[in-house]
């Protein structure tokens, strides 16, 4: 364990892992039910471009698309790799942690993020820039996976959790909890007509999170261990346990918070 300044692409989740897709897929299953719900419900002004920040695959951003398809929907990422040709969305490839990058960007009529903020370690200072980036009128979505121990049921899932918590939280400085803050950075930021969704990924048949997660374990156990956060083998049994599909659980919690600026 050490002082880390790895960001959340350098080396670990890289697009190209052959299995980030699949991971970013699962996640998407997971959570765009939550996502779709709350973007309906936003009257977004006519003719406004609309960006995704962070979009990996752009199942956002092609969903954006397609409900304004007489607005132009920028979707930017570290990396492109993942994301489809003629799904009626621009790629855009950079690092929004450049902030020059969003002086180029200009001002969206929506501007969402899904699954980003919590991994950066520039967070608040890229929330600012998001709500820069919102035309007035125009609405700013943020949403991140949270921890949430006491909906998890079972106790082996919730201490491999904690592990994988204090690895994410040392190695590539992702917060687990900095979606619970996002209403109220919201309003603090001055927008208005907050709203806030929380849901959870569940663990059970048919359900998506759970196979997020045990992507997720598989890929950064090895580092884990390496690293001194984990012994080799030691998310075996939670990992058969996520991928069983038998027992019905909390993988992990989800929180999506919307703001309009006037
Ligand atoms: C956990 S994934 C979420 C993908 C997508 N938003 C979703 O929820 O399905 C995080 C995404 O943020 C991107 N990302 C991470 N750091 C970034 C940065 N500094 N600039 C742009 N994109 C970044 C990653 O490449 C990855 O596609």
């Amino acid at each position: 364990m050490g002082q880390s300044t790895e960001q959340y692409g350098d080396r670990l989740f890289t697009h190209d892992n052959a299995e980030e897709r699949a991971r970013l897929d699962s996640l998407a299953l997971a959570v765009s039910g939550f996502t779709y719900q709350a973007l309906a419900s936003l009257d977004v002004p006519t003719g406004r471009r609309l960006l995704d920040v962070g979009g990996g695959t752009g199942v956002v951003a092609e969903h954006l698309a397609a409900m304004h398809p007489g607005a132009e929907t920028v979707c930017v990422d570290r990396s492109t790799a993942l994301m489809r040709d003629g799904a009626g969305y621009t790629p855009l490839e950079a690092d929004v942690c450049d902030l020059a990058v969003w002086d180029r960007l200009g001002t969206f009529g929506l501007v969402h993020s899904r699954n980003l903020l919590m991994h950066l370690r520039q967070r608040d200072v890229l929330f600012d820039r998001m709500v820069d980036a919102v035309a007035p009128g125009g609405w700013l979505v943020v949403a991140d996976l949270v921890d949430a121990p006491d909906l998890m049921r079972s106790l082996a899932y919730r201490a491999v959790f904690a592990q994988f918590r204090r690895y994410m939280e040392g190695e590539l400085g992702t917060s687990m909890t900095y979606g619970t803050g996002h209403a109220q950075r919201l309003h603090d930021a001055g927008l208005t007509s907050i709203g806030v969704s929380y849901n959870a990924l569940v663990v059970g048949p048919g359900e998506h999170g759970a196979g997020f997660m045990a992507r997720s374990l598989r890929h950064l156990w090895p580092d884990m261990v390496a690293k001194g956060y984990a012994r080799a083998g030691g998310a075996d049994e939670v990992i058969a346990y996520l991928e069983a599909g038998r027992d019905w659980d909390t993988a992990m919690g989800f929180v999506t918070a919307w703001g309009r600026k006037v």
